[in-house]
């Protein structure tokens, strides 16, 4: 009876598998299993009394734009609020400036739609967020990648991509502390990336859903507000963000920041997708914004996070082979590791569930394949001590084989 669907789904469709990582989310279940797969934010961190005392005051102050159809930009006084945090981040742009999205991942769909033809090439990191390249594979573009070290993308890998002649649609990247390997882009970097992208004439799309997550120093300045400094309006980058990592995944609100003609391109395409973000989500994310939770909130959630960084990176230190290496992320949730050669971390994911424990293979981040002897770790979902045992389990692991391998 399958038939009757399955030989007439769209080509595209036939690209997309399913997500490596929700299969391995299924896999963990077991309640034995430490989990460092998932990316999910810790829900200890989540302001549940919080939320529900904005949920209450929506329904007090303005039941009806909660519960109405509302205009497909998004809810203005949740624009204006994005707009101001905007600007408090150096990019001075004004709510008709800002789209609120259902997610970011819906504005990485939009984005692909709009810009992406099949054959077109874009150029993302290698690697780079699994959740983009699910997005965009059906629209079977050409992903030429560029390589990224504890720095960031290498701005100078790209300038020689751009030089041989290729016309990118544009370039996807994660500035601050990126999903997988948990870098970001050096200052001089972001100088240098907005400089060739107007020399070239490059769009950029900045995924920032991490920026707000640091634990070490300031936060990184968002590419957008370079662009801004540069060129006085928001000329090459769209800029996209969240609430997911600093209040709820669940109440699914990001937003969009980029120029009105592009933002009116991506309005008409969400018009046809969902007509608008859910209106209760982006009341409730409002009034708890403009009830200062941000400023309340987000330290807690950067301080927790930071405690688990600091546990696992001590723990791969004390347990790690010395051959294994890995990266020292400022903030984020992800640390990326990388095994000797002759490890292929997916094959090994089976040995590690032996040893109740879990990651994400690093291979299914890379757009063109490699990466088979990395992974990744993500440490805001596990408590301090299951971030202690879990990583103990590894090491064991790890020695025994590298001892095998030896024999
Ligand atoms: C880099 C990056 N972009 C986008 C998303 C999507 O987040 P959301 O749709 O919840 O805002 C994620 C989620 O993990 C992510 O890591």
């Amino acid at each position: 009876m399958d038939g009757i669907w399955n030989n007439k789904y769209a080509r595209g469709t036939n690209l997309v598998t399913s997500s490596i990582i929700r299969d391995l989310l299924h896999l963990t279940q077991r309640p034995a299993v430490i989990s460092f797969g998932g990316g999910l934010p810790a829900p200890e961190c989540f302001p549940i009394a919080a939320i529900q005392a904005a949920t209450n005051e929506v329904f007090a102050e303005q039941p009806l734009a909660a519960l109405q159809y509302g205009p497909t930009e998004g809810f203005m006084p949740l624009r204006a609020f994005v707009a101001e945090h905007m600007a408090a981040l150096g990019a001075g742009i004004s709510g008709e400036q800002v789209l609120i999205t259902s997610g970011s991942q819906q504005a990485l769909d939009l984005l692909g739609r709009l810009m992406i033809d099949a054959g077109a090439p874009i150029l993302v990191e290698d690697p780079t967020y699994l959740g983009a390249l699910q997005a965009w594979r059906p629209h079977a573009p050409q992903f030429i990648t560029v390589p990224v070290d504890e720095q960031g993308v290498q701005v100078d890998a790209l300038e020689r991509i751009l030089q041989s002649g290729v016309h990118p649609r544009f370039f996807y990247i994660m500035s601050s502390f990126q999903n997988p390997m948990g870098v970001s882009l050096a200052d001089e970097r972001r100088h240098a990336l907005i400089a060739l992208a107007a020399r070239y004439r490059l769009p950029i799309i900045e995924d920032d859903p991490y920026g707000e997550l640091y634990y070490d120093g300031n936060r990184p300045t968002p590419l957008a507000a370079i662009d801004m400094q540069m060129h006085g309006e928001l000329r090459h980058v769209a800029y996209l963000s969240s609430f997911s990592k600093l209040l709820s995944p669940g109440m699914r609100v990001g937003w969009i920041a980029a120029s009105p003609s592009l933002l009116a391109k991506v309005a008409q395409l969400k018009q046809g997708i969902d007509l608008h973000t859910s209106s209760l989500s982006q009341s409730v994310v409002y009034t708890a914004c403009r009830d200062g939770l941000l400023a309340a909130h987000v330290p807690n959630i950067r301080q927790i996070y930071r405690e688990r960084r600091d546990t696992m990176l001590n723990a791969l230190h004390r347990t790690m082979p010395r051959t294994v290496r890995w990266t020292h992320p400022h903030g984020g949730m992800f640390i990326w590791v990388t095994l000797p050669r002759y490890f292929d971390a997916t094959a090994l994911l089976q040995t590690a569930l032996e040893y109740d424990v879990a990651y994400v293979p690093g291979t299914c981040f890379y757009a063109n394949g490699g990466g088979s002897n990395s992974l990744r770790l993500n440490f805001s979902m596990p408590t301090v001590a299951q971030i202690e045992e879990g990583i103990a389990r590894l090491g064991t692991m790890l020695h025994t084989l590298a001892h095998e391998k030896a024999a």
